[in-house]
Formats: C-alpha cells, structure tokens, sequence
C-alpha cells in the first residue's frame, strides 16, 4: 500500500503504510505460526524501492530513511510528512522493514518453515496508486502498462506467475532470501543489519501484542487496561536461533 503523504493513520494510531505493510504482515504471521506444519513458505511481496538507488527504480520512489521503529510507526516520522514524496519514503522505507522482518523470521521460525522476500519489479496497472491523483491513477493503469513492452517493468500475470513460483516452491529460494523477479539475489547491502532486526523485531512483538495476546492491550504498548502487561520480545514463543551461528540469514552474506 502506497499513500502520498506520511499523515494517514489507523484506527489505532500507527501510520499506516507502515502498519498495512510491516505490522500487518508480522501479526499475519505471529496469528499463524501455530499452524504452520513444515515444510511452509512464507511469503512477502518487497520493492525494488527498498534499495534507494536510481537503478532500482527510476527516481520514481525516494529511498527509505530509517529511524527507530517507535518513530517510522507514527505519522511524522518524515521531513514535510504532508507531501507525496514522504509518502513515498514511507513506502520504500516500509519495504526495507519488510525484508528486515524476512531476516528475522529466517532466524527465529522452526526449521522447515522459511521466510522469502519477494520483488516482483515495477508492476503498472494495479491499484498500488488507488490514493494518488488522477493524473497519476490514470497513467498507471493506462499509460505506464506499455513498459512491461521493455525490462523496466513487470505485467501483472507475470509478476503473478513468479509470486506463485516462489510461494509453491517451484523457484527453490532458501529461508531468509530475496527472490528478485524470477532469481534468488542480493537486498540492498542497507537490508542487512542484525541489530536493526532484532529492534523492529521487538516494536513489532509490542505494536502487535494487543492482537497476539487476545487482550484490550493499547497498541502502543506498556498499558493494558486490566492492569497486566504487554508481553515482550522474550516471551515469544519464536526465539531467535544463535545469531553467532547463523549469521546473515539464508546464507546471503
Ligand atoms: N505495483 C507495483 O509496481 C509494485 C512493485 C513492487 C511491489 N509491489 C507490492 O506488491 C503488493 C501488491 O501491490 P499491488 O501493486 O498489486 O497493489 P494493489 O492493487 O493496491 O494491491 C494491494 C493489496 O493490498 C490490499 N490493501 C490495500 N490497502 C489495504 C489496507 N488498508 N488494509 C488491508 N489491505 C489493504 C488490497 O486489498 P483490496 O483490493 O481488498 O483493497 C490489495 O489486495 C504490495 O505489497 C506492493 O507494495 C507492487
């Protein structure tokens, strides 16, 4: 989800580009994680924004600027948070976040069960600028479908065609990877940052507990109205695996 400002927030006060595209995937996650039976794929669709480079996208999408999660989880947490281009910083930020979760997921969920980061590439015609104006409504869905004519961008059968490759495991992607397009491949070098991980690990486990826990928890943490208290990192039931051992998840590094 894509908004054009920074302002936009949930019902229960987090921004939301970085609620509908990191927590809600991370409750997603943690409401299943009792079902999954091995061998199971977890898939979560990235952006080649994430990187922050013209290569990666054209200069469509300024790259992500990383802050505490307490901060990217709030509105304002960018530099003139009205304007679209906050907005779009939210997006590539949220997506740098996501494949920070994949990393963490790749260390803390049961063996079998593996964590992928899919990019499906610049994708025209889908709904991903449902909240911009019409100008720019109007030529994604009718103007800028004719690059998937040329490599810098995907058709949605085929962005859709990959998705199901990655998610059925006919494209062989170890846990923890980034599959970009149609191959397994480098996330931005930024992506890579244990202590980042393990942080957003942490706000998510707390921006999330309300739901987890099955209690009126306020999202934003430590208060509950009972009188209990938000459950942290260390009681999850997904510990992480020996960081020392494992190193950079899916052997990507
Ligand atoms: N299009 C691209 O160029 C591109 C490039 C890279 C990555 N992606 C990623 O691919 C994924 C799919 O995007 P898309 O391009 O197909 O855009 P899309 O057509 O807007 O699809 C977005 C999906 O998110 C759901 N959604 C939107 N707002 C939501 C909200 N507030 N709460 C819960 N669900 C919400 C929509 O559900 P409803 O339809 O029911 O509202 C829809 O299923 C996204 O993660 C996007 O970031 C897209």
């Amino acid at each position: 989800m894509q908004y054009t400002d920074a302002l936009t927030e949930t019902p229960d006060g987090f921004e939301a580009t970085f609620a509908v595209n990191v927590l809600a995937h991370h409750l997603f996650v943690r409401l299943l994680q009792d079902r999954f039976t091995a061998p199971a794929r977890i898939v979560i669709t990235v952006s080649d924004t994430h990187f922050g480079d013209f290569r990666h996208n054209m200069g469509m999408v300024p790259g992500p600027v990383w802050r505490s999660p307490d901060v990217l989880a709030r509105t304002g947490a960018f530099p003139e948070p009205h304007t679209a281009a906050a907005g779009r910083t939210a997006y590539s930020t949220s997506k740098l976040a996501a494949v920070h979760l994949v990393h963490e997921y790749a260390r803390r969920l049961p063996a079998g069960i593996d964590a992928v980061a899919y990019n499906p590439g610049f994708v025209p015609g889908t709904g991903l600028a449902r909240n911009a104006g019409p100008v720019a409504r109007f030529a994604m869905r009718r103007v800028l479908p004719v690059l998937t004519l040329t490599p810098f961008a995907t058709g949605r059968e085929a962005a859709g065609r990959r998705l199901a490759d990655v998610v059925l495991g006919t494209l062989r992607a170890p846990t923890g990877s980034y599959v970009d397009r149609d191959r397994v491949d480098r996330s931005s070098e930024e992506s890579y940052d244990e202590r980042r991980e393990g942080e957003l690990w942490e706000a998510a486990e707390r921006f999330t507990a309300a739901y987890t826990a099955g209690t009126d928890v306020v999202p934003d943490g430590g208060t509950v109205p009972d009188g209990g208290t938000v459950p942290d990192a260390g009681t999850s039931r997904l510990a992480p695996a020996d960081r020392a051992a494992t190193g950079r998840p899916g052997g990507q590094r």
